[in-house]
């Protein structure tokens, strides 16, 4: 596979299209490499360094991931996303199983960061942590403090449930699409 860069303007543009469908958010720690479905993020400035933040809530096994090695990278399709891709990244935790061989989804190194882009969902932003922040919820207007953090759903529902989110703004260090090499026997 080439990586074919991509402008800040181009992975805004993409993001925006793809992220209400949702996208993967790819993190990897010791022998395990996890990709959790977003529907929430933001692509803009922080500190003067382009940035994607991402919010990951406290029990998703992807924050335990974050924690131990802060760097991930945001994997968007090229045109619709795979429904069943989107209902086991989304639906499944990788605490309890291998989510990218259960979907097929196959892993190709990250060209400045430990952790891998799917050549299925080729549109690849490598992010590094600069800062990571835990939300508080009771500040936000009680409407959405109801709908989003209802107390009766604990950690494990995958859904919304009572918990947090953590903000964690990665760097874009890196930013392509990946496309098979001219002449390549891929499929
Ligand atoms: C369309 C969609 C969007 C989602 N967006 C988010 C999100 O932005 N943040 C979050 O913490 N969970 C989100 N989730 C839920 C996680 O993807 C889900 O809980 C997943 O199983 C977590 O995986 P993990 O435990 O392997 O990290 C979303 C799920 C779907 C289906």
């Amino acid at each position: 596979m080439i990586r074919r860069k991509l402008s800040l303007a181009e992975c805004a543009a993409r993001a925006a299209e793809t992220l209400s469908k949702g996208i993967l958010l790819t993190s990897c720690a010791g022998d395990k490499v996890n990709s959790m479905v977003i529907g929430w993020g933001t692509l803009g400035v922080n500190w003067n360094r382009p940035v994607f933040a991402a919010y990951v809530r406290v029990g998703r096994f992807t924050r335990e991931l974050l924690d131990q090695n802060p760097e991930f990278t945001i994997n968007m399709p090229l045109s619709e996303p795979d429904r069943n891709v989107i209902a086991v990244c989304g639906g499944k935790s990788g605490r309890d199983m291998d989510k990218l061989a259960a979907c097929g989804l196959h892993t190709v190194p990250g060209e400045t960061v430990s952790v891998p882009a799917l050549r299925e969902f080729p549109v690849t932003l490598e992010c590094k942590v600069l800062y990571r922040q835990e939300q508080d919820p009771a500040l936000l207007p009680e409407a959405l403090q109801t709908r989003f953090y209802p107390a009766d759903k604990d950690s494990s529902f995958t859904g919304s449930n009572r918990d947090a989110h953590v903000t964690y703004f990665g760097e874009i260090v890196s930013a392509y699409v990946l496309e098979p090499e001219e002449g390549g026997d891929e499929a």
